[in-house]
């Protein structure tokens, strides 16, 4: 545990400005956390977190908001989530188990299944025999053979690809492509087909992440298909409990980049659906915590290349993904340097062996020298959960802050760990001929994979 002095409101019920810059961050107490817990450290202010939901919920009075916990699944921050009220959307039986763990009911999980692996499904379905009120979303009819293969009936919601995409990035807009959803003009008859089958409760649809006001008219569009649909829906298979149109509602990364007005995007929504015999339903993620977290790392090296100044920092892409893999811009400030220091354009590498191991480049940060503290902004949604050990470097540490203490939510990982998947025993070998016969011959049915491959240990319950 640690004191940290902050500036930020506590009052629980104040939704707070609609976006946290950070330049709002406290760069004392940064700096304390980082000397406190070592770099790369992940920060993540709970109550932040809190103003999100609660304006969110303000937004969006009548619908049910799912958090897509893919955004950040770590057990501190859910809890705050549930407190405040919000539902979760899972994307894997990973997920569902952080879910459950946190102590959200069956009742408040939605389970995204994505051409979903065995081993999900068959730790799903255990969970679901003992939370018959969980809600399994499907893309696929093929996925649903494969539950019914596993004896589910219950909650079922079709996951409709409304062939309308928006998003930050190519590579995460989600509406029109084809891995995901059934495509939109099939929905119907399979609905009613299903309807008689399970307990049919929705349709669902994501367009993409990322959404600025600018993409809002695709949401608009994709939202007023569903509406549609619902109401098709509706007078050939019954009524639906809830139309969910996703999540994606977009932050803004840059410091000049206006935020979503959600009161608006609220508005919107809402129209865009018309009057339908089912609730409102929408799953963020990036909202609920981006701009709640920051990453705080250290210069470690400072060298002048052919055309710039190369900063090296101890966090990388393995530390935060998302300027490699989206080309993602986010803030970034040299915080423990003097209010007088003047600024220079540098570019901010990692210590990963990859030329996309870049956080910036010709980026202005006040002069860095060697043990300064950098902090990346808006860092709470899509980075220590992307987090990955390639070059065998362990994963960074979080803390997370409530009032004025801070505690380790996720401990740094340690080299120590880095192999301990590794196994230099015989004990389990096979003769590579009995593998390839076994392959020809009789491939057991998924259905009767053994349990004990899930490898789940559901909370509280024995290993399956
Ligand atoms: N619902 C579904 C079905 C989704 O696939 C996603 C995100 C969400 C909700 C939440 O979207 P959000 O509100 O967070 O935008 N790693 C990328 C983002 C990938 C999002 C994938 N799906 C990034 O760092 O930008």
């Amino acid at each position: 545990m640690s004191t940290i002095d902050t500036e930020q409101t506590t009052d629980n019920t104040d939704s707070g400005a609609p976006i946290r810059r950070l330049a709002a961050w406290d760069t004392d107490s940064l700096c304390n956390l980082a000397a406190e817990f070592e770099t790369p450290l992940y920060v993540i202010d709970a109550q932040r977190v809190r103003e999100n939901c609660a304006r969110l919920l303000d937004a969006f009075p009548a619908a049910t908001i799912r958090y897509a916990i893919k955004a950040h699944s770590g057990q501190a921050v859910l809890k705050v989530i549930r407190d405040a009220g919000i539902d979760v959307e899972c994307a894997s039986a990973g997920e569902v188990k952080a879910a459950l763990a946190a102590g959200f009911n069956g009742n408040r999980i939605q389970y995204t299944a994505v051409n979903p692996p065995a081993r999900d499904l068959d730790a799903i379905i255990n969970w679901w025999q003992e939370n018959k009120q969980l809600t399994i979303t499907v893309g696929a009819a093929d996925t649903v053979e494969r539950l019914q293969e596993r004896g589910f009936d219950g909650r079922l919601c079709i996951r409709v690809n409304p062939n309308v995409g928006a998003g930050h990035h190519e590579k995460v807009t989600t509406g029109a492509n084809a891995k995901f959803g059934i495509p939109y003009e099939r929905v119907s008859e399979l609905a009613t087909q299903w309807a008689t089958e399970f307990d049919l409760v929705g349709i669902h649809a994501h367009a993409g992440s990322g959404i600025s006001g600018e993409d809002l008219s695709s949401h608009e569009e994709l939202v007023r298909r569903m509406g549609t649909l619902t109401r098709t829906i509706t007078e050939c298979a019954g009524s639906l409990e809830f139309v969910d149109v996703g999540g994606g509602f977009g932050v803004p990364y840059r410091a000049n980049d206006p935020p979503l007005d959600i009161h608006t995007v609220a508005e919107r929504t809402r129209d865009a659906l018309g009057t339908v015999d089912a609730t409102l339903a929408i799953e963020p993620g990036r909202y609920v915590v981006a701009d709640a977290g920051v990453l705080l790392t250290r210069v470690n090296t400072i060298k002048s290349a052919r055309e710039t100044t190369v900063v090296g920092v101890d966090a990388g892409m393995t530390t935060l993904l998302r300027p490699a893999m989206y080309d993602a811009y986010h803030e970034i400030e040299n915080i423990s340097a003097s209010p007088t220091t003047d600024s220079m354009p540098v570019t901010i590498a990692g210590p990963i062996c990859e030329s996309s191991d870049i956080f910036a480049e010709g980026r202005s940060i006040s002069a860095p020298t060697r043990g300064d503290i950098i902090a990346i902004g808006t860092a709470g949604a899509y980075g220590y959960e992307m987090a990955s050990t390639y070059n065998a470097r362990p994963r960074p540490a979080e803390v997370i802050y409530d009032d004025s203490t801070a505690k380790v939510a996720r401990r740094r990982e340690t080299r120590d760990e880095l192999d301990v998947l590794e196994t230099s025993s015989d004990e389990h070998s096979v003769s590579l001929s009995s593998v390839v016969s076994h392959s020809h011959s009789s491939v057991a049915p998924e259905s009767t994979m053994s349990s004990s491959s899930t490898g789940d240990t559901p909370p509280g319950g024995e290993s399956q």
